[in-house]
C-alpha cells in the first residue's frame, strides 16, 4: 500500500468460504470498515448457501462477488490493498497452496501471492480435516509464500469434527484483519 493513500481509500477483499462460519463474515466487514478500509467482499459458489448476500451488499454498498466477470467486460474490483480469507476452508486453502484458480476467490488468492500482496487466512475446520497430510502441506507452503497463516493459538485451532458450532461465537475475526494492518508479512 502506497503510503501516500488515505486509510479510507485502502481496498481490502474479504474471502469466504464454503463453512459454517462464513455467516458472520459480516462482523470482519464491521471491523475493517471500523479501521479504515473499503472492503469488497468475494466468497466461493459454494459459499453462497452459508451467507446472507443481500446484508453483505447493504453493508459494503458493492455487490458480493462469487463468479469471474464475462470475458471483454471491465473488471469490477478495484485493485486491491490487501485480502484476507476469513472462514478460510480445507478446500480453498489445498487448492490455493496447489495454485488451482476455478473461482474467482482462488484467482484473486493466487495472484496475490504473485503481486506480493499483504495476504491472511483465517481457517475454519475440523481437526480430522486439519490431519490430512496435504493440509500440513498447504499451510506450510502458503507461509513460505508469505502468507499469514493464523492456524493455531494465535489464530484459529481446529475444532473437534461436527462440534464446529460451538465454536463460531469466539471465532477470532479480528486477527485477520491484524495480520494484513502492517503489510506483507
Ligand atoms: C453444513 C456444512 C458444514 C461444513 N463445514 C466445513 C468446515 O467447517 N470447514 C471446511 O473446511 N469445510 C466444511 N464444509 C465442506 C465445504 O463446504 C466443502 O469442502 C466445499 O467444497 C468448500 O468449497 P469452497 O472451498 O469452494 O468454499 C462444510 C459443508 C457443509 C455442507
Amino acid at each position: 500500500m502506497s503510503s501516500q493513500r488515505q486509510r479510507s481509500d485502502r481496498v481490502l477483499y474479504i474471502i469466504t468460504c464454503a463453512t459454517p462460519a462464513a455467516r458472520d463474515v459480516g462482523k470482519l466487514v464491521s471491523l475493517a470498515q471500523a479501521s479504515g478500509w473499503r472492503p469488497f467482499v468475494i466468497v466461493t459458489p459454494s459459499a453462497l448457501r452459508f451467507i446472507d448476500k443481500p446484508s453483505l451488499e447493504a453493508q459494503t454498498g458493492y455487490p458480493v462477488r462469487s463468479e469471474y466477470k464475462q470475458p471483454g467486460t471491465p473488471d469490477v474490483l478495484p485493485p486491491a490493498d490487501a485480502m484476507v480469507v476469513g472462514g478460510a476452508s480445507f478446500n480453498t486453502i489445498n487448492k490455493w497452496a496447489a495454485g488451482i484458480s476455478d473461482t474467482l476467490a482462488l484467482g484473486l488468492l493466487t495472484e496475490g501471492i504473485g503481486l506480493s500482496l499483504p495476504l491472511a487466512a483465517l481457517p475454519f475446520l475440523n481437526a480430522a480435516q486439519a490431519a490430512h497430510p496435504a493440509f500440513g502441506r498447504s499451510v506450510r507452503e502458503l507461509r513460505e509464500a508469505g502468507v499469514a497463516m493464523l492456524l493455531g493459538p494465535a489464530g484459529y485451532e481446529p475444532h473437534v469434527p461436527h462440534q464446529g458450532s460451538k465454536h463460531l461465537a469466539r471465532y477470532p475475526w479480528h486477527v485477520v484483519l491484524a495480520a494484513v494492518e502492517t503489510g506483507r508479512v
